[in-house]
């Protein structure tokens, strides 16, 4: 098993979360692959696990804090790591060590590119980004948004900590109409799946729908709504990671719908 930087190519991999066995992946789009067209440019650093069979079996992704849902500076905030751990594919890696590699060697690059600190997300329940998974690893809680932990570990005294920029604003309801407000960042495929799910759905409804979109790669819009990437249908946000079935989310469409008349 060894540690490398994204390859050409890994990157049709890496663009689906090393799921290329996944139908759910079918629905992702090309979001991923544009924001990547982005932000390679802008300091994105992407390392991989590549085992024995030269299969990529995990990976971590980060950006400078100036670029993420966070704020702070000279700081790299860790998006996502992911050691893949479904039977599908490559099969289960978890557990044998991969992700504590990966952010090692994500601590490892950052300090060496002069970073004052690696920031890490996390949630309070025990799957998903666990945040107890960071703390085993010496990373101090230092923000809170609900059940997501902003965690980090500083290498200079002088590294101040960051804050996660927080839901400030609510998309208006409208009369005779429902409305359907869209976020999107690019970064997380199961976030524009979300996304192109609720899409397809709307399309059927039009009519009935104000549909309205923000990209928040633009990070004065990330500001402005606190927002990165969701899903709000007449003001109710819907669940995100993993993503609901396309027929689950048509169906809060249309009781949205139905209530209006
Ligand atoms: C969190 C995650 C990255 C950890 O990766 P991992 O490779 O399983 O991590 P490690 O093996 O280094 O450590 C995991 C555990 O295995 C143990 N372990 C480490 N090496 C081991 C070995 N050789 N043999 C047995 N156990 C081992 C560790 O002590 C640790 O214990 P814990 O579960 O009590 O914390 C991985 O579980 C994961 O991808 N989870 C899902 C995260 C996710 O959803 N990401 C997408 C969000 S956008």
């Amino acid at each position: 098993m060894e540690i490398i930087d994204l390859m050409p190519e890994y990157e049709k991999t890496y663009f689906c979360c090393l799921e290329e066995w996944s139908d759910d992946m079918k629905d992702a789009g090309d979001h991923k692959a544009c924001w990547y067209g982005k932000m390679k440019e802008q300091g994105l650093r992407v390392k991989m696990a590549r085992n024995e069979e030269g299969n990529i079996v995990g990976m971590i992704q980060y950006v400078p804090v100036e670029k993420s849902f966070a704020e702070g500076n000279d700081l790299h905030v860790v998006l996502c790591i992911w050691v893949h751990g479904h039977k599908q594919g490559v099969g289960n890696f978890q557990k044998k060590g991969i992700g504590s590699e990966l952010l090692q060697a994500a601590e490892e690059d950052s300090r060496q590119m002069g970073k004052k600190g690696l920031v890490v997300w996390g949630l309070v329940l025990p799957f998903f980004m666990r945040a107890s998974w960071f703390k085993k690893h010496g990373y101090k809680v230092v923000d809170k948004d609900g059940m997501q932990r902003l965690l980090w570990k500083p290498f200079t005294p002088d590294a101040v900590p960051p804050v996660f920029i927080k839901q400030k604003k609510k998309p208006e309801k409208i009369d005779g109409k429902v409305a359907v407000t869209l976020f999107i960042n690019g970064w997380c495929p199961a976030m524009n799946i979300a996304f192109e799910r609720t899409k397809r759905a709307v399309e059927e409804f039009k009519d009935h729908i104000q549909l309205t979109e923000y990209g928040t790669l633009d990070k004065d819009m990330q500001r402005e709504w606190g927002l990165t990437d969701a899903v709000i249908i007449d003001g109710r946000k819907i669940r995100m990671g993993p993503p609901l079935s396309y027929e689950k989310i048509r169906r809060k469409v249309e009781k949205r719908v139905k209530k209006l008349s």
